[in-house]
């Protein structure tokens, strides 16, 4: 803007006026306050928010100012939450989870529908602070509302026929039902890199099967935690309810204090290995439960048979998109000997017409945003220094930009053993390696031999491949696909990885059960007492 305004005074003879708007506009440090991130204030935004919501919102914690990675500028600020706090909205989120559990089903849908309303309503200036605070561009952070809305109407469905079941007994005139109820109050700890989506997968789901929800977002995207939470808030306000979803931003104090509660029916946590490793153990400890959406080192694999121009579009948008941030990004390709040098070529040309397409994440012709924070650089700058002393060739790319905001280059890594540290490590930040294997046995080996086991994919024409990669002896992840990415998952089918991932499960299928517990219900209509497996047991 200033510069935009310098320009025009450039060579004229400047009025009273314009120099006055200058002026001002000069002493401006937070974007929020500048007239083109009006659609923050669109969001019920302001220069200073209060980062913890239950039913009312307050924040005696500590004040922290959001960056917009892509210059580096302050946005606004959010007073976090301290423990006591924290604490005070576990309490009445239990309290809310008991009117909430009453609610019937479908009427608890009806305002999961009003929820993907609301946000049909702000998804243009949520998207677009979703992509300011994270970094992510503007079509990304369109989608990850989108993702949102996509669960809501899932949830509002699932609403109407998530059931249990009845079972024939063993015994005569006796019925086994199984029913499936709430939990009580699920906390949510979301990650950055998806700060609006991963909360609404676990909030639209646990919400229709009748929990309450208290969530912790990322301390670097506190804005998205508050425009959200805004959104939601209004939803239950409109509709005389209790706060079923509260906020509470804070540090790791707050964290801990959340995964410790014995109140917290179940903590569904997204976030590295190993800090996922301390959650799960500590909740388990006491007796609580625990989905984890933990860390990802996905493979992709390139057979001999691979239609090439799929492979080579798949392997950019899954390397490059979202600047090398997603849990699914992919970090290696695995190419058949065959086609391994050919490969390599023509992505590094694909790589190389990305370059005047890095920029601010919210300028229309980017396609490569920004990283995160300067941690992700200094994570990029030492991963391929690491790499090379391991003997890998940087086939593009490899440095830092010199401009304000977090700009790396896209990079190709060549010519390290498929089990060498740096390869079995996930970096947040757009580096992948490719290795060169000899088929598709030895490829799904080197698939499966890391210690995550997230999302995975092959390309390949060969039906028999395919369904080898499918089957008991092929990838060992969560997500496993044929032709296509191995990041932008759809809502629809359960998200979630195996080993080190965690195992949790979110989003589709039957992913909801985890917000659930299962009665087992044994009812006996025939008037006498039967024991099972014709056990006898009585007496005169
Ligand atoms: C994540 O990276 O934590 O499949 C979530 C995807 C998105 C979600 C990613 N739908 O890439």
């Amino acid at each position: 803007m200033i510069a935009h305004l310098r320009h025009l005074t450039r060579g004229l003879p400047v009025q009273r006026g314009q120099l006055k708007q200058l002026q001002q506009l000069r002493s401006v440090s937070y974007l929020i306050d500048q007239p083109e991130y009006s659609f923050l204030k669109d969001l019920g935004l302001e220069r200073d928010n209060p980062g913890v919501f239950s039913g009312h919102w307050q924040g005696r914690g500590k004040s922290i100012t959001s960056y917009d990675p892509g210059s580096g500028q302050a946005i606004a600020t959010v007073r976090q939450g301290n423990v006591q706090e924290l604490q005070q909205c576990i309490g009445l989120g239990v309290e809310a989870y008991k009117q909430w559990r009453q609610v019937p089903a479908p009427v608890r849908g009806e305002i999961v529908r009003q929820i993907g309303d609301e946000l049909r309503k702000y998804k243009e200036p949520l998207g677009k602070l979703v992509s300011l605070e994270v970094g992510k561009i503007y079509s990304e952070g369109q989608g990850e509302v989108q993702e949102f809305i996509d669960i809501c109407d899932y949830a509002v469905g699932l609403s109407r026929i998530y059931a249990g079941q009845l079972i024939n007994s063993e015994r005569a005139e006796h019925t086994i039902l199984e029913a499936w109820r709430p939990l009580g109050l699920v906390g949510v700890i979301s990650a950055y890199n998806f700060p609006n989506a991963v909360f609404g997968w676990n909030a639209a789901i646990a919400l229709a099967t009748g929990n309450s929800v208290l969530w912790k977002g990322a301390p670097s995207t506190p804005l998205v935690s508050v425009a959200t939470t805004r959104i939601v808030a209004e939803v239950l306000r409109r509709n005389n309810l209790p706060a079923v979803v509260g906020l509470c931003q804070g540090g790791t104090d707050v964290g801990a204090t959340l995964v410790a509660d014995k109140r917290v029916n179940l903590l569904s946590f997204t976030g590295s290995c190993q800090t996922g490793r301390d959650v799960g153990v500590e909740v388990q400890r006491r007796f609580g439960k625990v989905i984890l959406e933990l860390g990802g080192n996905n493979a992709l694999i390139v057979d001999a048979s691979a239609n090439m121009k799929m492979a080579l579009d798949a392997a950019l948008f899954g390397c490059i998109g979202t600047t090398g941030q997603r849990c699914t990004t992919t970090r290696r390709i695995i190419v058949h000997e065959q086609l391994h040098d050919s490969f390599v070529d023509a992505l590094t040309k694909k790589y190389a017409q990305l370059l005047p397409r890095i920029g601010h994440q919210l300028e229309a012709q980017t396609l490569v945003g920004p990283v995160h924070t300067q941690q992700n650089v200094d994570n990029y700058k030492a991963t391929i220094e690491e790499a090379k002393l391991l003997g890998g060739t940087v086939a593009f790319g490899g440095s830092v930009l010199s401009r304000p905001g977090y700009y790396v280059e896209p990079t190709i890594i060549t010519g390290l053993p498929h089990d060498a540290s740096v390869v079995h490590r996930e970096t947040f930040a757009p580096i992948v390696y490719v290795l060169k294997a000899r088929n598709v046995d030895e490829a799904i080996a080197w698939n499966n031999e890391v210690e995550q086991g997230l999302s995975s994919a092959i390309f390949t024409e060969n039906i028999g491949q395919a369904f080898k990669w499918i089957g008991a002896q092929g990838s060992d992840c969560g997500i496993v696909n044929i032709n296509t990415t191995t990041n932008g998952a759809e809502i629809g089918g359960a998200f979630g990885g195996e080993k080190a991932t965690g195992g949790g499960r979110e989003s589709g299928s039957d992913a909801w059960k985890q917000y659930c517990k299962r009665a087992t219900i044994t009812v006996n209509h025939s008037g006498e007492l039967a024991c099972a497996q014709g056990v006898v047991f009585s007496v005169e």
